[in-house]
């Protein structure tokens, strides 16, 4: 990847990890956005134990401020973002008709207005450089929707809509905008589901498992390659085939 710059978002654990490991496995330069600082040094010293570059800056996407400060500081520090992984996200499901106004604004200040700014901030210089690649992750149920998640697949829809009209708008500035739609991926955020749905999930995915992080870490560093370059708009499933 020829040390280009990649910032990923939510990079402390899970998929968010796992992509920026892939990315710096495949040479670019890596940065690390999360809250929990600490816990983004953990990654990027595994990172740097490798031989390659890596940075860490504290981003709480919730908050407009921190999302500018984040990037002027790359900016600054490290350079301008040549790839940008909108991985970050949240869930706080519940009943359409209990769910609570706060519950509503989180997912979608988080996951969908969020990861917007951020690109907001990483496309002059994109435009600039007339070279871009931007993978939001967005979920198998902003494809099909989901009882008990309608801030969630209102969020992970709406970044399918965003990809789609960036792709639009920014192909004639040689930047690719794509998404990737994660399935069923063991993770912190889906080791809290109960057995029961477990089971009821694995039974409608034909490949018969979970997914891994490194099964969209995979997907998201060929969206980022040069072997992606006449890939735009597109949403790639990564699913096991539960949604086809
Ligand atoms: P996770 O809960 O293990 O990790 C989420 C990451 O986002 C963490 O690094 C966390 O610090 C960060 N984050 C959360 N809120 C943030 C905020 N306000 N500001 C900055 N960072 C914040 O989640 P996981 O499973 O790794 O998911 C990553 C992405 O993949 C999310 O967007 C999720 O919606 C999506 N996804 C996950 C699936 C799964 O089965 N695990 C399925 C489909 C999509």
């Amino acid at each position: 990847m020829n040390n280009r710059i990649a910032l990923v978002t939510g990079a402390s654990r899970g998929i968010g990890r796992a992509c920026a490991l892939a990315l710096s496995e495949a040479g670019a330069r890596v940065v690390l956005a999360a809250r929990d600082v600490a816990k983004l040094e953990e990654v990027a010293a595994l990172i740097r134990a490798a031989g390659r570059e890596a940075h860490v800056v504290a981003l709480d996407l919730a908050l407009g401020s921190s999302i500018k400060e984040a990037f002027d500081s790359v900016t600054a520090n490290v350079g301008p973002v040549e790839i940008l992984v909108n991985n970050a996200g949240i869930t706080r499901d519940g009943l359409a008709v209990r769910i609570s106004r706060e519950d509503w604004n989180s997912v979608i200040d988080t996951n969908l207005t969020g990861s917007f700014l951020c690109i907001q901030h990483v496309l002059r210089g994109m435009m600039r450089a007339r070279w871009g690649r931007i993978v939001n992750i967005t979920s198998v149920v902003g494809q099909t929707g989901n009882a008990g998640q309608v801030n969630y697949s209102a969020s992970k829809a709406g970044l399918i809509g965003m990809t789609k009209s960036l792709a639009q708008e920014l192909g004639s500035r040689n930047i690719t905008v794509n998404a990737v739609a994660p399935g069923f991926i063991e993770t912190d955020m889906t080791s809290v589901l109960s057995d029961e749905l477990k089971g009821k999930m694995l039974g409608e995915i034909p490949l018969g498992r979970m997914g891994q992080v490194d099964d969209i870490a995979a997907a998201v560093r060929f969206l980022a390659s040069d072997g992606a370059a006449y890939i735009t708009g597109h949403v790639l499933s990564v699913n096991g085939g539960l949604y086809m």
